[in-house]
């Protein structure tokens, strides 16, 4: 019994210097830590368990990516608006909630590689079913600092939309009629109207959107570990069966 506590002892020694060594010459917020801030409500690709667990495409990539470059990862949950915040303020080493690089946000975020493309899609319910050519004429609820937010708010005007902070929100806001309509990404709208039966989905005329990982400022140490990480995970198709996995769910 001794000799195994011994053996698993030096084991855990081996193990933490390797990490330690992994993960050498970066820095991050808490050292040894690699803290992501994410929004949960954004099904398959971060949202809660039945077990209070964050879940999702991207914090699997994210754990295993953390394991290559040998940090602990810690998930700090909160609206999407506040998480986009937190890794520009520096409270956070990055942002990892489904956020689709744009011109005005490479200004405060160094971005890693992407690794999918969605596009803009319309819920709303079967019997009003809105579509592009309808969209002009309805109250547009969406989730406050997304794509769809912004690009309801330039196209219809401010009066047109109505901003919540998460997905749970907007959408029961759907279910009660003080929207008519949803503008969000579609493969998470998928996942929305599969739980919620009358709801439909309908495809926009928007630009495909690509999905990174946004690091803080001028991390890059970081952005290059990450980078190099999730490059791997790519090309050895983990990234994908992850992606056909939570999709399938
Ligand atoms: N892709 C959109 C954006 O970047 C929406 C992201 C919302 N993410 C979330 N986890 N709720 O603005």
């Amino acid at each position: 019994m001794k000799k195994l506590t011994a053996i698993l002892l030096a084991l855990t020694m081996i193990l933490s210097l390797a990490s330690f060594a992994a993960a050498e010459g970066i820095e991050t917020i808490d050292p040894g830590k690699l803290t992501i801030s994410t929004s949960p409500d954004f099904p398959p690709f971060e949202y809660t368990d039945d077990n209070e667990n964050i879940v999702g495409i991207e914090p699997d990539m994210m754990k295993l990516i953390c394991e290559k470059i040998g940090l602990e990862l810690v998930i700090d949950a909160m609206d999407f608006d506040s998480a986009l915040l937190a890794a520009q303020q520096g409270k956070s080493d990055a942002v990892v909630s489904g956020v689709t690089v744009t011109e005005d946000r490479k200004l405060v975020y160094d971005f890693t590689n992407t690794y999918i493309t969605i596009t803009q899609g319309i819920v709303s319910k079967e019997a009003n079913n809105v579509t592009m050519d309808t969209l002009k004429d309805q109250t547009i609820g969406v989730q406050r600092g997304t794509t769809g937010h912004i690009y309801a708010e330039d196209d219809f005007g401010e009066d047109s939309v109505v901003a919540y902070d998460t997905y749970t929100t907007v959408f029961q806001a759907l279910m009660n009629d003080q929207v008519s309509c949803i503008l969000m990404d579609d493969a998470v709208a998928k996942a929305y109207v599969a739980q919620n039966p009358g709801l439909v989905l309908n495809a926009s005329t928007y630009e495909p959107e690509n999905f990174a990982f946004g690091i803080s400022k001028g991390n890059t140490a970081l952005l290059d570990a990450v980078n190099k990480a999730l490059d791997e995970l790519i090309a050895d198709g983990t990234v994908q069966k992850l992606i056909d996995q939570y999709m399938a769910e």
